[in-house]
């Protein structure tokens, strides 16, 4: 099987899974659950949610150890892209080439979709402990990275950040932590619930956690340039595209891709897949 052919498949037992799981749009008051699945199913490419799948094979675990936490953190990622679109955010329009929560569901349907997809996103996740074998320590300890990865140390944070960030003056190492926040903290929970509910040691963990950090951070730089090379879309706010050039921002993605391999040394071979991913959001066209 070709790698994107293998995408494709964890893509579709994703897809099927939070169909599933999201409540029915005709479960009243429908208006809100027809809201959530227009986002959840709104062509989202799924790389969380797939990132914890991998992890849980890098153990050699069954998909079914860990799949209602991945869609968990899909959840919560889709939370905060209904948010981060809204007019006092980013004031987005559109979302994945369609028209934004807010703009088909108005401002107070599209905050209280955010609010319920969190809340989902965490009864998935304790739904996780329901699984025959899995420790309801790890499921605590889930909850709790959880919290600490979206709170305002890490994702909040980073947007909080984002929309104070003045445009003179800015120094790479200050857009570094912010995108290790706003982004590359969502896709750190992602690997390391994936290797939390298949029992991964301290070091494992933590090498892991490594290649979180530095995909992350490659995939918003990524994301910044596709921003001006698809879209031709510059929302004014200061990226690292617009301050730093895209010369550099390829540069450092490539960097940041190769220091992510190199953290799963300690695995050998069998971190073959997470290696093919971190080159493949190299190539990602969206
Ligand atoms: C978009 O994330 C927001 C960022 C943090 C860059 P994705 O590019 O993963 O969004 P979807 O879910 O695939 O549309
Ligand atoms: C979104 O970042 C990050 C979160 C929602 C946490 P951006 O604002 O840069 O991403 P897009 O461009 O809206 O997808
Ligand atoms: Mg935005």
């Amino acid at each position: 099987m070709n790698f994107e052919k293998y995408l494709e498949n964890k893509k579709n037992i994703i897809d099927k899974a939070l169909d599933e799981y999201l409540p029915p749009e005709e479960k009243p008051p429908s208006i809100i659950h027809k809201a959530m699945r227009y986002s959840v199913f709104g062509g989202g490419k799924r790389i969380r949610p797939i990132l914890a799948l991998v992890t849980a094979e890098l153990f050699g675990k069954d998909i079914e150890n860990v799949i209602k936490a991945a869609c968990g953190v899909e959840l919560i990622h889709t939370f905060s892209l209904i948010h981060d679109d809204l007019p006092c955010i980013d004031n987005d329009d559109f979302r994945r080439g369609r028209p934004s929560s807010h703009k088909v569901f108005g401002e107070a349907i599209a905050l209280l979709v955010g609010d319920a997809l969190l809340v989902y996103g965490f009864d998935l996740m304790i739904k996780n402990s329901e699984v025959k074998g899995i420790k309801k320590q790890s499921i605590l300890k889930l909850l709790k990275e959880t919290s600490f990865y979206i709170g305002t140390e890490n994702m909040l944070g980073g947007q909080v950040e984002d929309i104070s960030l003045k445009n003179d003056n800015i120094k790479k190492e200050d857009l570094n932590n912010l995108y290790i926040k706003k982004t590359a903290a969502l896709i750190c929970l992602s690997i390391r619930a994936g290797a939390i509910l298949s029992g991964a040691n301290q070091r494992q963990l933590k090498a892991l956690t490594k290649y979180g950090e530095n995909i992350g951070l490659a995939f918003q730089i990524i994301d910044d340039m596709l921003d001006i090379m698809q879209d031709q879309r510059d929302t004014g706010k200061p990226t690292y595209a617009n301050k730093f050039g895209m010369k550099e921002c390829k540069s450092e993605s490539e960097r940041l891709i190769e220091e992510a391999k190199g953290s799963l040394k300690i695995f050998d071979q069998k971190a073959k897949t997470l290696k093919n991913l971190a080159d493949y959001l190299l190539t990602r066209k969206k």
